[in-house]
């Protein structure tokens, strides 16, 4: 006990690594974007007619994680908004994440969100779709202005209601005469909008605008930003915004893994008690960021793909070369007739494992055995220190012992 007092009082009299740790925060707007001008300049193009009150196209956003979206979006919006409130046309911009829980899991939950915007409460539950639509396009009517609706991460939208909602969000316009409203999507998934029903697809990505993935130059601009305003001069060791860089730059360039990597690398440094952030610390973070990755897929997988990967685990704890699927098949029954799962057939269990495959959690790869057909040859991709514990993992959720 007074050894934890003693940690704690040299802890708060210890200077900390960092100076501003705030602009680590998912919050947090930098004040320059960087390498995003011919984007935000689209986008402000595409939107600018609404200060006119002439409705603008619908626009439809995409590219992979981390490219900066989200925020040239959200500086688009505002500064729309402050050019509106200065020519005193009043546009309203709405802003909705629909990865949030809560927000916008049915399409109840999302309408009643914008309705509460717009001024108008729903019950939490109960009404009828046709009448929670009624009383959402009376609520648009009735803002007697322009409205700006932002939806990011709209796949995830789409993925856990259908399309049939942005069909009918979409169709706001014929129903209001005092206002109108335009579509923004956002999202990370670049196949998503290929699947929407057609008419829907076509309306709203009337205009498109892609980000490309940065490349590790511009990860490096877009991490010195931040890096001199969290820190004291100093502190990084020479070279490690470039190894930051090119790590995050390998995958494709994504400024969060980048940010993110940056802020653990200092946290590992700040626990072992240095002023100083090494390159080795950045190896560490990056470890710990792809073990923490690893075990937050496989603890939320099902429990089916779970049983299917413990099988694997298992065996490539006993072996070195690949794995096979009738060999992983056999072990999964057995595992199935031990937790009274029922176990699903031969085929399902290879979709099962192109999957697991996809999450980069394996390595399945199909081979000609010749006259004997076709089968697959798994690799584990989990760093070997990890198969332990993801192990474990996998044995508590599925509440068996060994
Ligand atoms: N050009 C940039 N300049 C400064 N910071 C950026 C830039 N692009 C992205 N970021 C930062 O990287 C992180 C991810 O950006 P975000 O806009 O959320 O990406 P996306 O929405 O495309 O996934 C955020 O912290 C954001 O502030
Ligand atoms: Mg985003």
């Amino acid at each position: 006990m007074a050894e934890l007092s003693e940690f704690f009082k040299s802890y708060v009299q210890k200077e900390s690594i960092f100076t501003d740790k705030s602009v680590f925060l998912s919050s947090y707007l930098p004040e320059t974007i960087h390498h995003r001008d011919t984007q935000i300049n689209q986008i402000a193009q595409i939107l600018a007619p609404i200060l006119r009150k002439e409705k603008p196209s619908n626009l439809f956003i995409y590219g992979k994680t981390g490219t900066g979206k989200t925020l040239s979006i959200k500086h688009v919006i505002k500064e729309i908004t402050a050019a509106s409130n200065e020519t005193g046309l009043q546009i309203r911009a709405v802003y909705i994440n629909c990865k949030l829980k809560r927000v916008a899991d049915t399409e109840y939950r999302l309408l009643a969100q914008l309705s509460r915007e717009f001024g108008k409460e729903l019950p939490s539950t109960g009404l009828p779709t046709d009448e929670v639509y009624r009383v959402f396009f009376n609520a648009v009517d009735q803002q007697e202005c322009p409205i700006l609706l932002v939806l990011d991460e709209i796949d995830q939208l789409i993925k856990k209601t259908g399309d049939s909602v942005l069909y009918n969000l979409l169709r706001a316009n014929d129903e209001s005469a005092k206002s109108f409203m335009a579509i923004v999507g956002l999202s990370n998934d670049m196949v998503f909008i290929d699947n929407l029903d057609p008419r829907v697809r076509s309306s709203l990505s009337e205009e498109e605008i892609i980000f490309p993935p940065y490349n590790a130059f511009q990860i490096q601009d877009i991490l010195k930003q931040r890096i001199s305003i969290a820190f004291k001069e100093g502190v990084l060791e020479q070279g490690t915004i470039e190894k930051c860089s090119a790590y995050s730059a390998r995958e494709h360039g994504d400024a969060r893994r980048a940010i993110e990597l940056i802020r653990v690398a200092a946290e590992l440094a700040e626990r072992t008690g240095t002023q100083k952030v090494t390159l080795k610390h950045i190896d560490q973070a990056e470890e710990k960021i792809e073990r923490d990755r690893i075990s937050d897929i496989v603890a939320n997988q099902p429990k089916q793909s779970q049983c299917i990967l413990y099988s694997i685990v298992s065996l490539s704890i006993t072996r070195k070369g690949p794995m096979f699927t009738g060999e992983i098949y056999g072990l999964y029954r057995n595992l199935c007739s031990k937790t009274g799962l029922r176990p699903l057939t031969q085929r399902r269990v290879s979709d099962v494992l192109s999957e697991l495959d996809l999450f980069g959690i394996i390595n399945a790869k199909i081979i000609s055995k010749g006259r004997y057909g076709r089968t697959r040859e798994v690799f584990l991709n989990i760093p070997e220190v990890s198969t332990h514990s993801i192990k474990e993992t996998l044995l508590k959720s599925l509440d068996i012992r060994e």
